[in-house]
Protein backbone atom coordinates (compact mmCIF):
# COMPACT_ATOMS: atom_id res chain seq x y z
CA UNK A 1 0.00 0.00 0.00
CA UNK A 2 0.73 3.77 -0.56
CA UNK A 3 0.55 6.25 1.80
CA UNK A 4 1.79 9.85 2.25
CA UNK A 5 2.46 12.30 4.94
CA UNK A 6 1.81 15.95 3.66
CA UNK A 7 3.67 18.08 5.88
CA UNK A 8 1.13 21.69 6.48
CA UNK A 9 1.94 22.88 10.11
CA UNK A 10 4.82 25.78 9.52
CA UNK A 11 3.93 28.92 10.49
CA UNK A 12 4.93 30.36 6.35
CA UNK A 13 5.65 33.84 8.17
CA UNK A 14 7.04 35.74 4.47
CA UNK A 15 3.27 35.62 3.14
CA UNK A 16 2.35 38.11 6.63
CA UNK A 17 -1.43 36.77 6.49
CA UNK A 18 -3.94 35.78 8.95
CA UNK A 19 -4.67 32.47 7.23
CA UNK A 20 -2.68 29.19 7.22
CA UNK A 21 -0.25 29.25 4.27
CA UNK A 22 -1.46 25.98 2.69
CA UNK A 23 -5.63 27.83 2.14
CA UNK A 24 -3.57 30.31 -0.32
CA UNK A 25 -5.33 29.75 -3.77
CA UNK A 26 -3.63 29.30 -6.47
CA UNK A 27 -6.52 29.23 -9.82
CA UNK A 28 -9.18 29.01 -6.85
CA UNK A 29 -8.17 26.72 -4.87
CA UNK A 30 -6.55 26.33 -1.76
CA UNK A 31 -2.94 25.02 -2.46
CA UNK A 32 -2.98 21.64 0.09
CA UNK A 33 -5.46 20.43 -2.55
CA UNK A 34 -3.38 20.34 -5.40
CA UNK A 35 -0.92 18.38 -3.64
CA UNK A 36 -4.14 15.66 -2.12
CA UNK A 37 -5.30 16.15 -5.48
CA UNK A 38 -1.81 14.64 -7.46
CA UNK A 39 -1.54 12.25 -4.42
CA UNK A 40 -4.96 10.74 -4.96
CA UNK A 41 -4.17 10.49 -8.46
CA UNK A 42 -0.69 8.54 -7.76
CA UNK A 43 -2.78 5.95 -5.92
CA UNK A 44 -1.61 6.70 -3.17
CA UNK A 45 -4.57 4.95 -0.88
CA UNK A 46 -4.22 7.37 2.48
CA UNK A 47 -3.40 10.81 3.36
CA UNK A 48 -1.55 12.37 6.55
CA UNK A 49 -2.02 16.01 6.57
CA UNK A 50 0.41 17.40 9.55
CA UNK A 51 -1.12 20.50 10.86
CA UNK A 52 0.08 22.70 13.37
CA UNK A 53 -0.21 26.77 12.86
CA UNK A 54 -3.75 27.70 12.66
CA UNK A 55 -4.80 23.86 12.45
CA UNK A 56 -8.38 23.83 12.83
CA UNK A 57 -8.84 26.57 9.81
CA UNK A 58 -6.92 23.84 7.95
CA UNK A 59 -8.91 21.24 8.95
CA UNK A 60 -11.67 22.99 8.59
CA UNK A 61 -11.91 23.36 5.31
CA UNK A 62 -10.68 19.96 4.64
CA UNK A 63 -13.45 18.63 6.44
CA UNK A 64 -15.56 16.29 3.65
CA UNK A 65 -11.76 15.10 2.52
CA UNK A 66 -10.91 11.68 3.63
CA UNK A 67 -7.56 12.47 5.37
CA UNK A 68 -6.35 12.19 8.73
CA UNK A 69 -4.71 14.81 10.41
CA UNK A 70 -1.81 14.73 13.07
CA UNK A 71 -1.27 18.23 15.23
CA UNK A 72 2.26 19.15 15.78
CA UNK A 73 2.44 21.20 18.49
CA UNK A 74 3.61 24.65 18.25
CA UNK A 75 5.77 27.08 20.17
CA UNK A 76 9.16 28.15 21.19
CA UNK A 77 8.95 25.39 23.94
CA UNK A 78 8.51 22.80 21.36
CA UNK A 79 11.34 21.07 18.87
CA UNK A 80 10.92 22.06 14.97
CA UNK A 81 11.49 20.37 11.56
CA UNK A 82 10.51 18.67 8.88
CA UNK A 83 11.82 15.28 11.01
CA UNK A 84 9.68 16.18 13.76
CA UNK A 85 6.85 17.12 11.55
CA UNK A 86 6.98 13.30 10.20
CA UNK A 87 7.56 11.89 13.90
CA UNK A 88 3.97 13.61 14.53
CA UNK A 89 2.70 10.06 12.53
CA UNK A 90 4.59 7.51 13.78
CA UNK A 91 1.52 5.86 14.55
CA UNK A 92 0.33 6.29 11.22
CA UNK A 93 2.99 4.51 9.28
CA UNK A 94 2.25 1.25 8.13
CA UNK A 95 5.58 -1.16 8.50
CA UNK A 96 5.23 -2.41 4.89
CA UNK A 97 3.63 0.07 2.98
CA UNK A 98 5.70 2.63 0.79
CA UNK A 99 5.42 6.09 2.53
CA UNK A 100 5.71 9.14 0.69
CA UNK A 101 6.55 12.58 2.28
CA UNK A 102 5.01 15.48 0.68
CA UNK A 103 4.53 19.46 1.40
CA UNK A 104 1.19 21.39 1.32
CA UNK A 105 3.17 24.30 0.13
CA UNK A 106 4.36 22.16 -3.29
CA UNK A 107 1.33 22.52 -5.39
CA UNK A 108 2.89 22.05 -8.53
CA UNK A 109 4.31 18.49 -7.81
CA UNK A 110 2.41 16.24 -10.59
CA UNK A 111 0.91 13.32 -9.59
CA UNK A 112 2.73 11.43 -12.88
CA UNK A 113 5.78 12.33 -10.81
CA UNK A 114 4.85 11.15 -7.70
CA UNK A 115 3.88 7.78 -9.35
CA UNK A 116 7.31 7.57 -11.29
CA UNK A 117 9.28 7.95 -7.80
CA UNK A 118 7.39 5.16 -6.25
CA UNK A 119 7.81 3.08 -9.34
CA UNK A 120 11.24 3.83 -9.25
CA UNK A 121 11.81 3.22 -5.77
CA UNK A 122 9.86 -0.54 -6.06
CA UNK A 123 11.70 -1.79 -8.91
CA UNK A 124 15.35 -0.72 -7.41
CA UNK A 125 13.91 -2.23 -4.07
CA UNK A 126 15.42 0.50 -2.18
CA UNK A 127 14.64 1.51 1.38
CA UNK A 128 14.81 5.30 0.64
CA UNK A 129 14.20 6.95 -2.44
CA UNK A 130 14.92 10.72 -2.90
CA UNK A 131 13.18 12.83 -5.56
CA UNK A 132 15.81 15.10 -6.56
CA UNK A 133 16.45 18.48 -9.07
CA UNK A 134 19.26 20.30 -11.18
CA UNK A 135 18.65 23.58 -10.48
CA UNK A 136 20.69 27.10 -11.97
CA UNK A 137 20.13 28.68 -8.58
CA UNK A 138 20.47 26.30 -5.71
CA UNK A 139 20.73 28.76 -3.25
CA UNK A 140 18.71 27.58 0.14
CA UNK A 141 17.92 24.15 -0.77
CA UNK A 142 19.33 20.99 0.96
CA UNK A 143 22.33 19.70 -1.67
CA UNK A 144 22.81 15.83 -2.86
CA UNK A 145 26.63 14.86 -1.99
CA UNK A 146 27.09 11.45 -3.97
CA UNK A 147 30.10 9.19 -3.80
CA UNK A 148 32.42 8.49 -7.12
CA UNK A 149 30.20 6.24 -8.17
CA UNK A 150 27.48 8.63 -8.28
CA UNK A 151 25.05 6.78 -4.92
CA UNK A 152 24.01 9.00 -2.52
CA UNK A 153 25.65 9.42 0.31
CA UNK A 154 23.61 12.27 1.61
CA UNK A 155 21.91 15.22 2.06
CA UNK A 156 23.68 18.76 3.52
CA UNK A 157 20.66 21.45 4.30
CA UNK A 158 22.52 24.68 2.52
CA UNK A 159 22.86 26.17 6.33
CA UNK A 160 25.18 23.45 7.36
CA UNK A 161 27.05 23.08 3.94
CA UNK A 162 31.01 23.69 3.32
CA UNK A 163 32.20 26.29 0.35
CA UNK A 164 32.71 22.87 -2.30
CA UNK A 165 29.32 21.83 -1.18
CA UNK A 166 27.38 24.74 -1.56
CA UNK A 167 28.59 24.46 -5.53
CA UNK A 168 26.52 21.58 -5.85
CA UNK A 169 23.78 22.05 -8.11
CA UNK A 170 21.31 19.30 -7.41
CA UNK A 171 19.11 19.49 -4.75
CA UNK A 172 16.76 18.32 -2.35
CA UNK A 173 13.12 18.41 -3.69
CA UNK A 174 12.13 17.04 0.14
CA UNK A 175 9.86 14.73 -1.52
CA UNK A 176 10.73 11.49 -0.60
CA UNK A 177 9.44 7.75 -0.39
CA UNK A 178 10.25 5.05 2.05
CA UNK A 179 9.50 2.18 3.08
CA UNK A 180 7.38 2.20 6.30
CA UNK A 181 9.98 0.14 8.74
CA UNK A 182 12.99 1.98 7.69
CA UNK A 183 11.29 5.46 7.94
CA UNK A 184 10.10 4.50 11.73
CA UNK A 185 13.35 3.31 12.93
CA UNK A 186 15.37 6.16 11.25
CA UNK A 187 13.03 8.86 12.67
CA UNK A 188 14.01 7.19 15.94
CA UNK A 189 17.33 8.05 15.72
CA UNK A 190 17.27 11.39 14.12
CA UNK A 191 18.69 14.50 16.20
CA UNK A 192 18.60 18.45 16.34
CA UNK A 193 22.52 18.60 16.01
CA UNK A 194 22.56 21.14 12.99
CA UNK A 195 22.85 24.92 12.15
CA UNK A 196 19.29 25.45 12.63
CA UNK A 197 18.64 23.36 15.47
CA UNK A 198 16.03 21.56 14.22
CA UNK A 199 14.97 17.83 13.54
CA UNK A 200 15.86 17.55 10.07
CA UNK A 201 13.89 14.35 7.47
CA UNK A 202 16.80 14.42 5.34
CA UNK A 203 18.99 12.84 8.45
CA UNK A 204 16.72 9.66 7.56
CA UNK A 205 18.48 9.11 4.29
CA UNK A 206 21.96 9.08 6.14
CA UNK A 207 21.00 7.21 9.04
CA UNK A 208 19.69 4.26 6.35
CA UNK A 209 22.88 4.96 4.27
CA UNK A 210 24.95 4.49 7.69
CA UNK A 211 22.89 1.25 8.39
CA UNK A 212 23.90 -0.44 5.22
CA UNK A 213 20.30 0.25 3.51
CA UNK A 214 19.76 1.25 0.09
CA UNK A 215 19.03 4.46 -0.79
CA UNK A 216 18.38 5.81 -4.23
CA UNK A 217 17.69 9.09 -5.55
CA UNK A 218 15.24 10.14 -8.55
CA UNK A 219 15.71 13.40 -10.77
CA UNK A 220 12.76 14.95 -11.71
CA UNK A 221 12.53 16.14 -15.25
CA UNK A 222 10.95 19.26 -14.92
CA UNK A 223 12.07 21.25 -12.14
CA UNK A 224 8.93 23.53 -11.99
CA UNK A 225 7.24 21.10 -9.76
CA UNK A 226 9.18 21.62 -6.95
CA UNK A 227 8.69 25.37 -6.35
CA UNK A 228 7.65 26.04 -3.12
CA UNK A 229 5.55 28.86 -1.96
CA UNK A 230 6.86 30.96 1.09
CA UNK A 231 5.86 34.24 -0.03
CA UNK A 232 3.65 35.94 -1.75
CA UNK A 233 5.65 36.59 -5.05
CA UNK A 234 5.85 32.87 -5.03
CA UNK A 235 2.49 32.24 -4.68
CA UNK A 236 2.26 34.45 -8.16
CA UNK A 237 4.93 32.47 -9.66
CA UNK A 238 3.28 28.83 -8.54
CA UNK A 239 0.12 30.59 -9.91
CA UNK A 240 1.18 31.43 -13.09
CA UNK A 241 2.59 28.13 -14.25
CA UNK A 242 -0.56 26.09 -12.65
CA UNK A 243 -2.90 28.73 -15.15
CA UNK A 244 -0.82 27.68 -17.88
CA UNK A 245 -0.95 24.18 -17.00
CA UNK A 246 -5.12 24.16 -16.87
CA UNK A 247 -4.98 26.37 -20.38
CA UNK A 248 -2.92 24.24 -22.26
CA UNK A 249 -4.72 21.38 -21.37
CA UNK A 250 -8.03 23.59 -22.78
CA UNK A 251 -6.16 24.33 -25.80
CA UNK A 252 -5.18 20.47 -26.25
CA UNK A 253 -8.37 19.88 -26.35
CA UNK A 254 -9.62 22.15 -28.93
CA UNK A 255 -10.05 25.39 -27.07
CA UNK A 256 -9.02 28.36 -28.37
CA UNK A 257 -7.63 30.60 -25.93
CA UNK A 258 -6.54 34.12 -27.33
CA UNK A 259 -4.21 34.89 -24.41
CA UNK A 260 -2.88 32.11 -21.94
CA UNK A 261 -1.40 34.51 -19.76
CA UNK A 262 -4.28 36.47 -19.34
CA UNK A 263 -7.25 33.86 -19.28
CA UNK A 264 -8.21 32.69 -15.92
CA UNK A 265 -9.54 29.22 -15.41
CA UNK A 266 -10.09 27.34 -12.26
CA UNK A 267 -9.30 23.58 -12.49
CA UNK A 268 -12.55 21.69 -12.49
CA UNK A 269 -13.87 23.59 -15.31
CA UNK A 270 -14.65 21.61 -18.65
CA UNK A 271 -14.83 23.69 -22.09
CA UNK A 272 -16.03 21.95 -25.15
CA UNK A 273 -14.34 22.08 -28.33
CA UNK A 274 -13.95 25.19 -30.86
CA UNK A 275 -14.68 27.72 -28.08
CA UNK A 276 -13.18 30.93 -27.83
CA UNK A 277 -12.06 32.60 -24.96
CA UNK A 278 -11.34 35.80 -25.05
CA UNK A 279 -8.99 37.56 -22.85
CA UNK A 280 -9.54 38.56 -19.06
CA UNK A 281 -12.43 36.04 -18.58
CA UNK A 282 -12.24 34.38 -15.61
CA UNK A 283 -14.10 30.58 -15.24
CA UNK A 284 -14.54 29.53 -12.25
CA UNK A 285 -15.82 26.79 -9.77
CA UNK A 286 -17.66 24.32 -11.40
CA UNK A 287 -18.24 25.35 -14.52
CA UNK A 288 -19.65 23.47 -17.57
CA UNK A 289 -19.44 25.64 -21.06
CA UNK A 290 -20.47 23.90 -24.44
CA UNK A 291 -18.62 23.58 -27.61
CA UNK A 292 -18.62 26.37 -29.91
CA UNK A 293 -19.23 28.92 -27.48
CA UNK A 294 -17.85 32.73 -27.13
CA UNK A 295 -16.62 33.60 -23.95
CA UNK A 296 -15.90 37.38 -24.38
CA UNK A 297 -13.17 39.70 -22.66
CA UNK A 298 -13.56 40.15 -19.38
CA UNK A 299 -16.33 37.42 -18.73
CA UNK A 300 -16.76 36.17 -15.29
CA UNK A 301 -18.64 32.81 -15.20
CA UNK A 302 -18.76 31.13 -11.75
CA UNK A 303 -20.48 27.60 -11.21
CA UNK A 304 -22.34 27.67 -14.15
CA UNK A 305 -23.58 25.75 -16.87
CA UNK A 306 -23.22 26.98 -20.33
CA UNK A 307 -24.94 24.61 -23.61
CA UNK A 308 -23.71 24.96 -27.26
CA UNK A 309 -23.37 28.24 -29.14
CA UNK A 310 -23.57 30.47 -26.51
CA UNK A 311 -21.98 34.15 -26.70
CA UNK A 312 -21.74 36.06 -23.41
CA UNK A 313 -19.44 39.38 -23.73
CA UNK A 314 -18.08 41.36 -20.35
CA UNK A 315 -20.94 39.84 -18.17
CA UNK A 316 -21.08 38.09 -15.18
CA UNK A 317 -22.69 35.23 -14.76
CA UNK A 318 -22.98 33.32 -11.16
CA UNK A 319 -24.59 29.32 -10.33
CA UNK A 320 -27.00 29.93 -13.42
CA UNK A 321 -27.69 27.87 -16.78
CA UNK A 322 -28.04 28.93 -19.84
CA UNK A 323 -29.25 26.88 -22.90
CA UNK A 324 -27.91 26.70 -26.30
CA UNK A 325 -28.06 29.64 -28.68
CA UNK A 326 -28.33 32.33 -26.02
CA UNK A 327 -26.40 35.64 -26.70
CA UNK A 328 -25.37 37.41 -23.37
CA UNK A 329 -24.09 41.06 -22.86
CA UNK A 330 -21.97 43.18 -23.50
CA UNK A 331 -22.30 43.90 -18.90
CA UNK A 332 -25.43 41.53 -18.46
CA UNK A 333 -25.35 40.34 -14.42
CA UNK A 334 -27.15 36.45 -14.37
CA UNK A 335 -27.72 35.93 -10.01
CA UNK A 336 -27.83 32.96 -8.70
CA UNK A 337 -30.36 29.92 -9.95
CA UNK A 338 -31.50 32.13 -12.76
CA UNK A 339 -32.13 29.55 -16.12
CA UNK A 340 -32.37 30.90 -19.51
CA UNK A 341 -33.73 28.32 -22.43
CA UNK A 342 -32.75 28.16 -26.26
CA UNK A 343 -31.57 31.24 -27.99
CA UNK A 344 -32.48 33.99 -26.15
CA UNK A 345 -30.91 37.46 -25.71
CA UNK A 346 -30.08 39.47 -22.71
CA UNK A 347 -28.48 42.43 -23.49
CA UNK A 348 -26.20 45.29 -22.15
CA UNK A 349 -27.30 46.78 -18.64
CA UNK A 350 -30.03 43.47 -17.89
CA UNK A 351 -29.86 41.87 -14.64
CA UNK A 352 -31.68 38.62 -14.04
CA UNK A 353 -31.66 36.89 -10.67
CA UNK A 354 -33.53 33.84 -9.60
CA UNK A 355 -35.82 33.52 -12.79
CA UNK A 356 -36.69 31.04 -15.29
CA UNK A 357 -36.86 32.62 -19.16
CA UNK A 358 -38.40 30.60 -22.15
CA UNK A 359 -36.56 29.68 -25.26
CA UNK A 360 -36.37 32.63 -28.19
CA UNK A 361 -37.36 35.83 -25.38
CA UNK A 362 -35.52 39.29 -25.35
CA UNK A 363 -34.75 41.56 -22.81
CA UNK A 364 -32.48 43.53 -24.92
CA UNK A 365 -31.57 46.16 -23.09
CA UNK A 366 -31.50 47.72 -18.82
CA UNK A 367 -34.08 45.24 -17.25
CA UNK A 368 -34.41 44.06 -14.02
CA UNK A 369 -35.45 40.34 -14.08
CA UNK A 370 -35.81 39.15 -10.09
CA UNK A 371 -38.00 36.46 -9.22
CA UNK A 372 -39.61 35.58 -12.24
CA UNK A 373 -40.75 33.03 -14.53
CA UNK A 374 -41.12 34.39 -17.43
CA UNK A 375 -42.22 32.26 -21.06
CA UNK A 376 -41.42 31.61 -24.76
CA UNK A 377 -41.28 34.65 -27.20
CA UNK A 378 -42.00 37.14 -24.82
CA UNK A 379 -40.10 40.58 -25.41
CA UNK A 380 -39.40 42.05 -22.16
CA UNK A 381 -39.03 46.15 -23.35
CA UNK A 382 -35.80 48.44 -22.33
CA UNK A 383 -35.65 50.21 -18.82
CA UNK A 384 -38.56 47.32 -17.05
CA UNK A 385 -38.16 45.71 -13.76
CA UNK A 386 -39.91 43.27 -11.94
CA UNK A 387 -40.70 44.77 -8.71
CA UNK A 388 -39.66 41.86 -6.21
CA UNK A 389 -39.92 43.15 -2.66
CA UNK A 390 -41.93 45.43 -1.02
CA UNK A 391 -39.01 45.84 2.21
CA UNK A 392 -40.25 42.87 3.74
CA UNK A 393 -40.67 39.85 1.33
CA UNK A 394 -39.79 38.91 -2.07
CA UNK A 395 -42.68 37.56 -4.44
CA UNK A 396 -42.32 36.00 -7.93
CA UNK A 397 -44.26 36.92 -11.22
CA UNK A 398 -45.35 35.04 -14.06
CA UNK A 399 -45.20 36.30 -17.66
CA UNK A 400 -46.33 33.78 -19.88
CA UNK A 401 -45.71 32.70 -23.83
CA UNK A 402 -45.61 35.01 -26.26
CA UNK A 403 -46.50 38.22 -24.05
CA UNK A 404 -45.10 41.83 -24.73
CA UNK A 405 -43.97 44.02 -22.15
CA UNK A 406 -43.02 47.38 -23.15
CA UNK A 407 -40.31 49.66 -22.43
CA UNK A 408 -40.14 51.06 -18.76
CA UNK A 409 -43.18 49.29 -17.12
CA UNK A 410 -43.00 48.07 -13.74
CA UNK A 411 -44.38 44.21 -12.72
CA UNK A 412 -45.20 45.11 -9.30
CA UNK A 413 -45.10 40.80 -7.42
CA UNK A 414 -46.61 39.02 -7.29
CA UNK A 415 -48.60 39.41 -10.47
CA UNK A 416 -48.85 37.61 -14.08
CA UNK A 417 -49.63 38.57 -17.59
CA UNK A 418 -51.22 35.54 -19.40
CA UNK A 419 -50.54 34.62 -22.70
CA UNK A 420 -50.46 37.20 -25.37
CA UNK A 421 -50.82 39.65 -22.94
CA UNK A 422 -49.39 43.08 -23.72
CA UNK A 423 -48.27 46.06 -21.34
CA UNK A 424 -48.32 49.52 -22.70
CA UNK A 425 -44.81 51.33 -21.93
CA UNK A 426 -44.55 53.27 -18.88
CA UNK A 427 -47.90 50.98 -17.23
CA UNK A 428 -46.96 50.33 -13.78
CA UNK A 429 -48.72 47.00 -13.39
CA UNK A 430 -50.54 46.04 -10.20
CA UNK A 431 -53.42 43.32 -11.43
CA UNK A 432 -53.29 40.05 -13.48
CA UNK A 433 -53.05 40.69 -17.38
CA UNK A 434 -55.74 38.71 -19.50
CA UNK A 435 -54.71 36.55 -22.58
CA UNK A 436 -54.61 38.24 -25.30
CA UNK A 437 -55.33 42.18 -23.55
CA UNK A 438 -53.61 45.36 -23.70
CA UNK A 439 -53.14 46.49 -20.41
CA UNK A 440 -52.50 50.27 -20.21
CA UNK A 441 -51.61 51.33 -16.52
CA UNK A 442 -50.56 54.83 -16.65
CA UNK A 443 -52.04 58.59 -16.27
CA UNK A 444 -53.67 59.69 -19.76
CA UNK A 445 -52.01 62.22 -21.83
CA UNK A 446 -52.81 65.72 -21.73
CA UNK A 447 -51.81 68.38 -24.64
CA UNK A 448 -52.53 72.12 -23.25
CA UNK A 449 -51.67 74.39 -26.80
CA UNK A 450 -50.03 77.56 -26.92
CA UNK A 451 -49.33 76.49 -22.62
CA UNK A 452 -45.37 77.82 -23.51
CA UNK A 453 -46.78 81.14 -24.95
CA UNK A 454 -48.84 82.00 -22.64
CA UNK A 455 -46.98 81.92 -19.27
CA UNK A 456 -44.35 84.20 -21.58
CA UNK A 457 -41.72 81.37 -21.47
CA UNK A 458 -40.22 82.29 -24.49
CA UNK A 459 -38.54 85.44 -22.90
CA UNK A 460 -36.67 83.52 -20.43
CA UNK A 461 -33.73 84.32 -21.78
C1 LIG B 1 13.57 21.32 3.21
C2 LIG B 1 14.70 20.30 3.17
C3 LIG B 1 15.69 20.72 2.11
C4 LIG B 1 15.01 20.82 0.77
C5 LIG B 1 13.81 21.78 0.87
C6 LIG B 1 13.01 21.74 -0.40
C7 LIG B 1 14.89 19.57 5.48
C8 LIG B 1 15.68 19.65 6.72
N1 LIG B 1 15.32 20.28 4.46
O1 LIG B 1 14.14 22.55 3.61
O2 LIG B 1 16.73 19.76 2.01
O3 LIG B 1 15.90 21.27 -0.22
O4 LIG B 1 12.95 21.37 1.94
O5 LIG B 1 12.03 22.72 -0.37
O6 LIG B 1 13.94 18.84 5.42
N2 LIG B 1 7.19 21.95 8.24
C9 LIG B 1 6.32 21.47 9.18
N3 LIG B 1 6.73 21.34 10.47
C10 LIG B 1 7.99 21.67 10.85
C11 LIG B 1 8.88 22.17 9.88
C12 LIG B 1 8.45 22.29 8.58
O7 LIG B 1 5.18 21.15 8.87
O8 LIG B 1 8.29 21.52 12.03
C13 LIG B 1 6.73 22.10 6.87
C14 LIG B 1 6.74 23.56 6.50
O9 LIG B 1 5.44 24.10 6.69
C15 LIG B 1 7.11 23.57 5.07
C16 LIG B 1 7.90 22.29 4.87
O10 LIG B 1 7.66 21.50 6.00
O11 LIG B 1 5.98 23.49 4.25
C17 LIG B 1 9.35 22.50 4.64
O12 LIG B 1 9.94 23.06 5.79
P1 LIG B 1 11.12 24.09 5.74
O13 LIG B 1 11.63 24.32 7.09
O14 LIG B 1 10.74 25.26 4.94
O15 LIG B 1 12.20 23.26 4.94
P2 LIG B 1 13.32 23.85 4.05
O16 LIG B 1 14.21 24.69 4.88
O17 LIG B 1 12.72 24.46 2.86
CA1 LIG C 1 13.98 25.44 7.42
Amino acid sequence: MNISIILAAGEGTRMKSKIPKVLHRICGRPMLEYVLRASNKANIEKNCVIVGHLADMVKDEFKDWDIAFRTQPMGEEYPYGTGYAVMQAMDYIEDNSNVVILYGDTPLIRDETIKKLIDYHEENNYDGTVLTAHLEDPTGYGRIIRDQKGHILKIVEHKDATEEELNIKEINSGIYCFKGKDLKDALGKITNDNAQGEYYITDVITILKEEGKRVGAYVIEDSNEIHGVNSRVQLAFCERIMRNRINYRHMENGVTIINPENTYIEPDVIIGKDSIIYPGAIVAGRTIIGEDCIIGENCRIENSKIGKGVKIYSSTITESTVDDGCTIGPYAHLRPNSHLGKNIRIGNFVEVKNSTIGDNSKAGHLAYIGDADVGKNVNIGCGVVFVNYNGRSKSRSLVEDNAFIGSNANLVAPVVVKKWGYVAAGSTITEDVGEGCLSIARAKQVNKDGWVERKGLKERE
